[in-house]
């Protein structure tokens, strides 16, 4: 049996394959969801969501599930609910991949602007979301659990699809 370390294999953002979320996609993007977020979401939550109407999508790289997002539509705005890429796949691009497809989701669907919070301290998706076109649009205090005693700051962002 050979002791190399399991290392994740090189991948291309554009041998994604995306479906659209639904029910019987959430157990398999769970584990990623418990894997990269200190505070995840249900399965509950998730199916919750889908419940509401609202939109997501998962990537697939030979029919394994690595990213997914989940997005809310309220008239002409889309506010993003959740992004993550499986932990193995980071600095790989899905990342971007992922928020690219949201964004020509959200262009095609008419959508003016896109809309989503941050944790303050997630350095590596603010800079994401940076390189992407999203702009600081101030703070909401205290949004997000942080432990048991605490709360973190969220930063507000926003992605104009279409020149106001
Ligand atoms: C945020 C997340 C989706 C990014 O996914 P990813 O596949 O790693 O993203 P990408 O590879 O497309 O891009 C990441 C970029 O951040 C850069 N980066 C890495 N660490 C960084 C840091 N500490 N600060 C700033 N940038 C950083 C990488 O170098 C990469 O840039 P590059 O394309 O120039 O190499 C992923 O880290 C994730 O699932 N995080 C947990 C869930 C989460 O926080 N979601 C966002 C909730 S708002």
């Amino acid at each position: 049996m050979s002791a190399l370390p399991q290392v994740a294999q090189a991948v291309s953002p554009a041998d994604l394959v995306w479906r659209p979320l639904d029910v019987a996609s959430v157990e398999r993007i769970l584990p990623i969801e418990q894997q990269v977020y200190s505070h995840p979401w249900t399965r509950g939550n998730f199916i919750d969501s889908i419940a509401a109407g609202h939109k997501g999508a998962v990537g697939l790289l030979n029919d394994d599930v690595v990213c997914y997002w989940v997005a809310m539509t309220v008239l002409d705005e889309v506010h993003l609910l959740n992004v993550a890429v499986a932990r193995e796949h980071w600095g790989q691009g899905l990342g971007q991949a992922a928020m690219a497809h949201l964004l020509a989701q959200a262009r095609a669907a008419g959508a003016d602007q896109v809309w989503l919070e941050v944790r303050v301290s997630n350095a590596r998706a603010i800079a994401l979301y940076a390189r992407l076109g999203f702009e600081p649009m101030g703070l909401r205090r205290a949004y997000y659990p942080l432990d048991p005693h605490r709360r973190e700051d969220a930063r507000l962002m926003r992605h104009l699809l279409r020149p106001t």
